[in-house]
């Protein structure tokens, strides 16, 4: 969470994302592994610092109810990839499928709304094609999703 600057943005990003980080579920999230030795939880923490940091430079203009849940639940599959049965099957598949998987959670789960089912559904682009990041929020996460696995694989 290097990417935040002042008090007062550290204070803005955790009164939104606070009421999720005690849910069981979002800490489960820490059991699985992202890149390298970077968990997912502490993956998604680094995609809504990242996608905070870049709306912060652009002007400000995203909405953080939908911008910061979006990054946290973007990859909310809770499951761990890299140890599946069958896992070359799966290893392939993963990158498709996991937005729909992390979008159904979020809406189970979080009663996320269709906005940041968005933003998680359009992550992976231009992977899963038709899933086009089209408002603000989704193509700030596309974009610091990008950045953090790149940041993170280099790291380790
Ligand atoms: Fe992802
Ligand atoms: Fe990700």
């Amino acid at each position: 969470m290097h990417q935040l600057k002042s008090e007062q943005e550290k204070k803005e990003f955790n009164a939104v994302l606070e009421p999720y980080l005690s849910h069981p579920k979002i800490r489960e999230m820490d059991q699985y592994n992202a890149h390298g030795s970077v968990s997912v939880l502490e993956h998604s923490m680094n995609v809504a610092a990242m996608a905070y940091r870049l709306d912060r430079l652009f002007g400000k203009k995203a909405d953080l109810e939908v911008l910061l849940p979006g990054a946290l639940l973007h990859d909310f599959y809770l499951y761990d990839w890299h140890d599946k049965p069958l896992s070359i099957r799966i290893f392939r598949m993963h990158g498709y499928t996991h937005p729909s998987e992390a979008c159904r959670n979020a809406a189970e789960i979080f009663q996320a709304d269709e906005k940041t089912q968005e933003v998680i559904r359009c992550h992976m682009w231009p992977l899963t094609l038709r899933s086009i990041p089209r408002h603000r929020e989704a193509i700030l996460v596309c974009i610091a999703d990008k950045l953090c696995a790149l940041t993170e694989t280099l790291k380790r």
